[in-house]
């Protein structure tokens, strides 16, 4: 860590570690992947769960970001998966209850977003991924959104992965944070 440039990296990955739970001992996610932005994150998150998880079912809603639907959409065309697109309410907030609903015994994942990227609305993602877990199924949150603008807590959230986009919150690389480690993909330009 003798660069500018390597310690400049250092101490935004302190922050950004920070910025995700300061409660003592500090929860540092298992493992971090650098990425070009929160559109590479979304595409690793979701295709690499496809990869390596059993089962063809997906839950995200049908308000999230287009990298979310395209990724889900190239699956459900090239890898036969299929995939439950839950409504919003009035808030164009996803309920708890739909996703439970929408979750079957093959069910991979489950990917809703944290803030939605036109509305603003704030997604009860505690919630939905404390019934994702239950169910045995990983929980993916895009927070690309909200990362630097409101309070992001990943352990308290309970997500499995955390999309980052670096570029929206000042920080010089955009991430997917992980809970669980079915990912080693690591080498980066930064690494
Ligand atoms: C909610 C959401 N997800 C993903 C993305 C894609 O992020 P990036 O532009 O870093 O690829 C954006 C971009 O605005 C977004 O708002």
């Amino acid at each position: 860590m003798n660069s500018p440039c390597q310690r400049l990296l250092l101490t935004h990955s302190k922050q950004l570690i920070e910025l995700f739970g300061s409660e003592s001992p500090r929860y540092v996610p298992e493992v971090r992947i650098a990425e070009q932005g929160g559109t590479e994150s979304v595409n690793w998150t979701i295709k690499g769960v496809a990869e390596l998880k059993q089962g063809k079912h997906i839950v995200t809603s049908a308000v999230e970001h287009v990298v979310v639907l395209e990724c889900c959409k190239y699956l459900e065309k090239h890898h036969g998966y299929q995939v439950t697109y839950v409504g919003v309410d009035e808030h164009g907030r996803v309920s708890v209850e739909d996703v439970k609903k929408a979750i079957k015994e093959d069910t991979i994942l489950v990917t809703i977003m944290h803030a939605n990227n036109e509305t603003g609305t704030i997604n009860d993602i505690k919630a939905i991924a404390a019934e994702a877990r239950s169910r045995g199924v990983l929980m993916h949150t895009d927070a690309s959104q909200s990362v630097g603008k409101v309070p992001i807590n990943v352990k308290d959230l309970g997500v499995d992965f955390l999309t980052v986009a670096g570029h929206k919150c000042l920080h010089p690389i955009p991430s997917t944070l992980h809970r669980c480690t079915i990912s080693s993909v690591v080498g980066t330009p930064y690494s």
